[in-house]
């Protein structure tokens, strides 16, 4: 049986590395998934984890860009997989161009890229609408043969972080992304499907089980030992 990709993204978490060696030496390394830790930059070559992976990066690998992450700098740290187009980075003005130029720069790195699309759908949407927005945002940055190397999340802006108390959100059911998912995989080409958005040690099962969904793409659970070890033990 193929294992699913947890890929747990800790945002801007935690706040030092102590705590950061800390919630890594308590993850386990389970045999069931292929789980990934996406910590902070600034943590990465300190931290110690089967696989590691990258929130965002630049497009060029090296030379005058202030505040940068070289892809190839990732590289040489190990890190294999990298996040791009997340909704948080697309709200502070990311664009379709600067995606698609990251996704060159992984690829020639052989870093696989991680698309999250899902960003300007709403809770209202019906699937061919929400199909309609996610098959832009591919096509826009993403040839059919790089598709072929690559994971898609589909994290449906409206349902991430519902676990924060500042908002009420609905939670996207797995009816719902796996119809995405199909989407995405037979349509697309991608390689892999991941679905993302308040997903926890409750509900995760649901969305494994379902065939084409691959994995998922974890946020806030991925900072709580205990919910995260349970979904890759799933
Ligand atoms: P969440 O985050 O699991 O906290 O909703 C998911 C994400 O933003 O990737």
């Amino acid at each position: 049986m193929v294992r699913k990709l947890i890929i747990g993204n800790w945002k801007l978490n935690p706040l030092t590395l102590t705590e950061a060696k800390a919630l890594v030496a308590k993850i386990e390394r389970s045999p069931k998934a292929e789980a990934v830790i996406c910590p902070p930059d600034i943590f990465l070559s300190a931290l110690d984890y089967p696989a590691l992976g990258a929130q965002d990066c630049f497009w060029e690998n090296k030379g005058p860009f202030t505040g940068q992450t070289s892809p190839l700098a990732l590289k040489n740290l190990g890190v294999k997989y990298c996040i791009v187009g997340h909704s948080e980075i697309r709200a502070s003005g990311e664009t379709d161009e600067q995606i698609k130029k990251k996704i060159e720069a992984l690829l020639s790195v052989k870093i696989t890229p991680v698309l999250c699309v899902g960003f300007g759908t709403t809770v209202k949407q019906d699937d061919l609408e929400v199909t309609d927005i996610v098959k832009k945002q591919i096509k826009s940055v993403a040839s059919k043969e790089q598709l072929g190397k690559m994971v898609v999340a589909y994290e449906p802006v409206w349902a991430i972080s519902a676990g924060n108390p500042y908002v009420t959100k609905k939670i996207a059911t797995p009816d719902h992304a796996e119809k995405i998912a199909i989407f995405i995989n037979a349509k697309m080409g991608a390689k892999k499907v991941l679905y993302g958005g308040s997903t926890n040690a409750v509900n995760a099962e649901s969305f494994l089980s379902e065939p084409h969904i691959d994995g998922l793409l974890v946020g806030g659970a991925s900072l709580l030992p205990a919910d995260f070890n349970a979904m890759i033990n799933i």
